[in-house]
């Protein structure tokens, strides 16, 4: 027997929108209908159910966030896709929170909307696996930890945020990345956005402190666990309840501890010190490192074991230079923040300004860029951060060597033209610091002098140029 065709319902108050994707779908062999809000929606997946939505979340009356809610009320497996024209971090969190198959940001590539279809429509074959209850969005809280960025990269990660918080607690989050680039901040979007937001966010870092003590405020004792244990203290793993430890430079742990911290893994249960009564950890373990994980697994100085447990679900964060397009973003995040620090009212950056942030590399990734940014406030008495505010920036070599032309298929063709260049780029940078000296030029560069002069006329380089 055939199987009947996929039906889609297609959502959106934009004609031509709705015109393109029942275009798309007709050709892809599936069958659709559509909605022009979000409560005509919710009606028509009562009355004839689909095998899938595609709904805009921008739209008069119920928007998609709200139809989503309802329409997963109605049936919690129906795979649900959503699309928006401004991605913001609230939505696509709340949106993957609200229990939404994908998210997706305008401009939409068909490509890819055929692909999340067909996964979508794959996934109603296979059982449902309920991810948990979905929260309620706490706006306000996130408004505390605001993270800037608008590149697909960050909204990657925003959306995984949103899946961790319907996760179970025993699901850990390993968060990579160089120094600076917001794993602290992200850890505690984390738990800002769990289900157990209103219990400790309990943060230690793991090179802070030397082993034992650090093994103790993990850990707690009991009394007379060691000498100077005085009293019972509880530990941050019970501290945390069920609220969220955050473990940081995690792969500076020494191996005895990682093996303790396996074990609590595994059984969810441990001792105090100098305790016998096993403990309960509820809380959710988030670890953060800026080193190479990976490696350090391989060179068997972080046990292998413990990173599978650690690295359920891993976020890596990009660099800043790896997403440029959010610096003058994160600019004025930051020119808001110290204007309200330093009671200042600057408005914006002069072009030129805000060219040298661009420019920058950051290899202190976001805290550098916010530290300029404060300095800069600081020193600015005007309306507008100009260039001098911010100052040299120390240029860096980029980490890409400068493409080189490749003039021919024929390799030794191809290699002369890029020598040429360069040897004729380099006399002309010796004629110039030696200003038109072409003795001392030769020589600065260790060559004779018939021999740079030769180069010279093979390149038609005259030294009267660059005489001062
Ligand atoms: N996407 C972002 N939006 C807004 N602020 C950010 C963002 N990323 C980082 N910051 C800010 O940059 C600073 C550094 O972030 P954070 O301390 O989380 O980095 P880190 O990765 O933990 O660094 P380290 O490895 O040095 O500990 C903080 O003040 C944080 O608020
Ligand atoms: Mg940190």
């Amino acid at each position: 027997m055939k199987s009947p065709r996929s039906r889609i319902l297609i959502v959106d108050d934009d004609e031509k929108i709705l015109f393109a994707f029942q275009e798309v779908f007709k050709k892809d062999g599936y069958d659709s209908f559509i909605a022009r809000d979000g409560a005509e929606a919710v009606t028509k997946v009562v009355a004839s159910p689909p095998s899938a939505v595609i709904m805009d979340i921008t739209m008069p009356g119920l928007d998609g966030l709200e139809a989503l809610k309802k329409i997963k009320q109605q049936n919690p497996s129906l795979p649900v896709i959503l699309i928006t024209g401004f991605g913001t971090m609230q939505t696509a969190i709340k949106a993957m929170q609200l229990g939404a198959f994908e998210y997706l940001t305008k401009p939409l590539d068909v490509g890819v909307v055929r692909d999340v279809v067909r996964r979508a429509l794959s996934s109603i074959s296979r059982s449902p696996v309920s991810g948990g209850k979905p929260v309620s969005f706490n706006a306000e809280v996130m408004n505390r930890y605001e993270i800037v960025g608008r590149t697909p990269g960050m909204q990657e990660i925003y959306k995984l945020i949103g899946s961790i918080s319907t996760t179970p607690t025993h699901t850990s989050v390993l968060i990579l990345g160089e120094s600076g680039t917001g794993k602290e901040l992200f850890a505690r979007a984390i738990h800002a956005n769990s289900q157990n937001a209103q219990e400790p966010f309990v943060a230690i870092n793991c090179t802070a402190l030397p082993e034992t003590l650090l093994e103790s405020e993990l850990f707690g004792y009991e009394k007379g666990a060691f000498t100077g244990a005085q009293g019972r203290k509880l530990g941050k793993f019970e501290d945390a309840g069920r609220g969220t430890i955050f473990l940081d430079e995690v792969g500076n742990l020494s191996p005895q501890l990682q093996q303790k911290l396996l074990r609590v893994l595994q059984e969810r249960e441990f001792n105090r010190l100098g305790g016998n009564e096993p403990r309960h950890v509820e809380a959710r373990f988030v670890t953060a490192t800026n080193q190479d994980l990976h490696a350090e697994v391989k060179r068997k100085a972080f046990r292998e074991d413990l990173f599978f447990r650690l690295n359920v679900v891993t976020i890596q964060l990009p660099p800043l230079r790896e997403r440029k397009e959010d610096v003058p973003l994160l600019a004025v995040h930051f020119l808001m923040k110290y204007n309200e620090q330093l009671k200042k009212n600057i408005q914006g950056f002069s072009e030129e300004a805000l060219h040298l942030l661009c420019e920058y590399q950051y290899p202190g990734n976001v805290r550098e860029l916010e530290n300029l940014v404060e300095r800069a406030v600081m020193l600015t008495n005007g309306n507008v951060i100009l260039a001098n505010a911010i100052g040299e920036l120390p240029s860096q070599p980029s980490p890409h060597p400068p493409s080189l032309p490749i003039v021919s298929t024929v390799f030794s063709k191809s290699r002369l033209h890029v020598i040429g260049l360069f040897e004729k780029q380099f006399l002309m940078h010796q004629l110039s610091l030696s200003h038109g000296n072409v003795t001392a030029a030769a020589t600065a560069s260790r060559m004779t002098r018939q021999n740079f002069q030769r180069l010279m006329k093979k390149y038609g380089v005259e030294s009267p140029s660059f005489k001062k």
